[in-house]
């Protein structure tokens, strides 16, 4: 008797319907004929234009993106397009190699800093979900880099020169979005303690039945700014006015997304949206986020300057590791985990 398969992609050669466990209840499927295609509805923002005559112009839409969507598109980043393909391209690779070599990496813990796992938390949830994925820490990238794969060979020079420049990338960001809500350039950078910075390979193989499964269900993101990198296939989608809005992917830009902690700093006025990935029946589809965030003793709470009479707190204080954790325990459920950390919440 064979042993059974820790990762989706070695269960699912040859399968022609999705396992029980994948399946969703009826009430909670991707419903697929019901989705809006994104042209126009997510902003599509020329970073190039920040430091020049039209800054303020540029501010502002980010604002507005933050404000409207929770979503917006990059280009003109400043990231080069080699740089783009090679991380696609190892990321392939390293989903590419042979089981035994994968398994090296694997672990269900999620507290584990370098780790190859499938689902969301196979220790906690009740039906899994369609996709395998490689998460790293890699800020500081001394503190985590020898913990990396080894293979693809050139995996740890790669990955390790995308994160610093992905870095650049997010605090060059973090500096126009604190400029966006009025306060110091580096207001945000400097609420997040000694930062920290992750990364996900995430790898969704083709599904018989993709009307019954997700890539990742709808949640919102816990860490602050997500730098999402992705193949040419679809499959992400965002809920905008509450409607399914598909991501089509354009080549070598970046999708950004609020997340958690900026709608804490913010105190509402950016939202950290819900979105989801869904999987097809044709092609297997990859994505590579960045989750940038507060170091683990940061304590995260709403800016002083956002609260007055009319806009009172609407987050008490607490740790970024605090929240971290209960995110990972209670599974990705649609109610967000910020209205645990509601200034008036009482759990
Ligand atoms: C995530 C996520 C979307 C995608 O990893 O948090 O939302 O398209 N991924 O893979
Ligand atoms: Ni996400």
């Amino acid at each position: 008797m064979s042993t059974p398969k820790l990762l989706l992609t070695d269960l699912v050669s040859g399968v022609n319907h999705v396992p029980s466990n994948y399946i969703r209840p009826i009430s909670d499927r991707p419903n697929l004929t019901h989705v809006q295609s994104s042209d126009g509805s997510i902003p599509l923002i020329d970073l190039g234009a920040l430091h020049g005559p039209n800054h303020s112009q540029i501010i502002k839409q980010i604002g507005l993106a933050c404000q409207n969507e929770g979503f917006f598109q990059i280009k003109n980043h400043g990231i080069p397009e080699t740089m783009i393909s090679n991380i696609m391209k190892i990321a392939r690779e390293f989903f590419r190699l042979p089981e035994e070599e994968r398994l090296k990496s694997y672990s269900d813990d999620p507290s584990k800093t370098t780790r190859l796992s499938t689902s969301f938390n196979v220790k906690t949830e009740k039906v899994s979900n369609w996709r395998d994925f490689l998460r790293l820490h890699c800020y500081p990238l001394e503190d985590y880099m020898q913990e990396w794969p080894t293979n693809p060979p050139s995996f740890r020079k790669e990955v390790g020169e995308y994160c610093t420049n992905v870095r650049g990338l997010v605090l060059r960001l973090l500096e126009a979005i604190s400029e966006s809500l009025g306060l110091g350039r580096n207001y945000i950078s400097n609420q997040l303690g000694k930062h920290g910075q992750h990364m996900a390979m995430n790898y969704y193989p083709p599904c018989p039945q993709p009307e019954l499964t997700y890539g990742l269900p709808g949640h919102t993101d816990p860490n602050l700014i997500t730098i999402l990198l992705q193949d040419d296939v679809p499959g992400l989608q965002v809920l905008i006015d509450g409607k399914w809005v598909a991501v089509n992917p354009i080549p070598n830009t970046f999708i950004i997304n609020i997340g958690d902690q900026m709608q804490v700093l913010s105190n509402d006025r950016y939202k950290s949206v819900l979105h989801r990935a869904v999987v097809n029946s044709n092609k297997e589809r990859i994505s590579v986020p960045t989750f940038y965030c507060p170091s683990s003793d940061a304590v995260i709470g709403p800016a002083r300057e956002l609260i007055d009479g009319e806009h009172p707190a609407i987050y008490r204080n607490f740790t970024y590791q605090e929240y971290y954790d209960k995110f990972w325990n209670r599974g990705l459920a649609t109610k967000c985990c910020l209205d645990m950390f509601r200034a008036s919440s009482t759990t």
